[in-house]
């Protein structure tokens, strides 16, 4: 049986296939998406040249390490595939994403991609949204009151997020609310009207956006998941 980390290596080595000669890439965040770069560092220092945008700084710095270099969107017109990890992910490809709290340049990025292809290990596959809790961005002014908001429009607890004991900022220079949902019954309705409060930049639910997931199980095999998005 394999550990996490090697089911993330596999998937990663694996995604690294659908980046191929010219393409422009679009480049995701986190610990799946970590050997995905790490592959694409070997396999270009073997010749392959791909142009790619980063989704976090984090992933600009790794991707320097690797001696890689990358593009802003606004360089780019379209991005042909972007590959990412994400946090939970039901059966029609609606996710939760966010946990690294690079959800807002992911969207922006994934949005802009002719294909979105989602590397997950099998613990993330889920019936229903909202065990993981929804990241929500917010703007620093008025950060309480856009908490109380979302407490009182449903009922949930909600905390700004810290890291080492002081608040998260995000790349953009925003906060981010962690929202405990339990369940998600209507992930569209709920980005929706998440996105109705003032002072709310952007939600971690991607909605209609993958359009195929490659995932790893303990066992070492690798399945391919397509979905028939509209977005
Ligand atoms: C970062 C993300 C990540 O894709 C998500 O948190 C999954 O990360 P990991 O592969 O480390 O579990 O959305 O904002």
């Amino acid at each position: 049986m394999l550990t996490q980390d090697q089911i993330k290596e596999k998937i990663g080595k694996y995604a690294a296939d659908y980046v191929k000669p010219g393409m422009k890439v679009g480049l995701g965040t986190g610990s799946t998406v970590f050997y995905l770069l790490k592959e694409l560092g070997r396999r270009k220092a073997q010749g392959l040249s791909f142009t790619a945008v980063c989704t976090s700084v984090q992933t600009q710095r790794i991707l320097s390490e690797e001696g890689i270099e990358f593009r802003t969107l606004d360089e780019v017109d379209r991005l042909q595939v972007a590959i990412d990890g994400a946090d939970e992910i039901d059966p029609a490809g609606n996710m939760i994403k966010g946990g690294g709290g690079a959800l807002l340049r992911e969207k922006i990025v994934e949005y802009n991609a002719d294909e979105l292809i989602i590397i997950v290990d099998e613990k993330k596959l889920v019936d229903h949204l909202g065990a993981f809790p929804l990241p929500v961005e917010v703007v620093t002014f008025g950060w309480k009151q856009v908490r109380q908001q979302l407490v009182d429009n449903y009922r949930i607890d909600a905390s700004r997020r810290e890291k080492n004991g002081t608040p998260f900022i995000t790349d953009q220079g925003n906060y981010i609310l962690d929202c405990h949902f339990g369940v998600i019954t209507d992930p569209v309705q709920l980005n929706t009207d998440i996105h109705l409060i003032p002072g709310v930049v952007e939600t971690g639910l991607f909605t209609g956006m993958a359009d195929k997931a490659i995932t790893g199980y303990a066992d070492g095999t690798i399945k391919l998941i397509e979905y028939n998005q509209s977005y």
